[in-house]
């Protein structure tokens, strides 16, 4: 009797625990795109960022493909909110969230620079968009 008793309020905690850790996983965090987004991967070859993001209201993912010159840009030699870095950037590269670069400044000096897609990137129920 004990037994059986203790097996039900088992089960009816482990019921009412199910809904709060599900709760915790969904949305109020789409302007950081990579806290919604998973396989986030950089294609060098022209310069495309795709992702797989959470769609509102956790119905499902979408996989979208958004080229990177759309949102970043060469600011005085860095790497910032803008467009067609890839004109005046080379050696590119992305790792985790990153994007890095070697970019020309206007006196033609060549800088090192990193960029955290976070400030660029959001994701916007599941499609990748420029602007946060
Ligand atoms: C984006 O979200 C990730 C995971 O939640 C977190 O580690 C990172 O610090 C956030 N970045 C920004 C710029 O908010
Ligand atoms: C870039 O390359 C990827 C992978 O080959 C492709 O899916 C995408 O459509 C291409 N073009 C753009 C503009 O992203
Ligand atoms: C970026 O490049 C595209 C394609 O070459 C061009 O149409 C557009 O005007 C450029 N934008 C800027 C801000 O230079
Ligand atoms: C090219 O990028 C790599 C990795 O981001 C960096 O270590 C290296 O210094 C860069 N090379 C030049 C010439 O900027």
């Amino acid at each position: 009797m004990n037994t059986l008793l203790s097996s039900v309020l088992l089960a009816i905690f482990a019921m009412a625990a199910a809904p709060g850790a599900l709760a915790t996983s969904v949305n109020g965090r789409a302007s950081n795109f990579s806290s919604t987004c998973t396989k986030i991967s950089f294609n060098s070859a022209n310069n495309s960022l795709t992702a797989t993001c959470e769609l509102s209201g956790n119905t499902g993912t979408e996989t979208t493909t958004i080229p990177l010159n759309a949102c970043v840009g060469n600011d005085n030699g860095e790497l910032a909110a803008g467009s067609n870095f890839s004109t005046s950037c080379g050696n590119i590269s992305f790792s985790g969230v990153t994007l890095s670069a070697t970019c020309e400044n206007p006196t033609g000096n060549l800088i090192h620079t990193s960029i955290d897609l976070n400030s660029v990137l959001s994701n916007n129920n599941g499609v990748l968009h420029c602007g946060v």
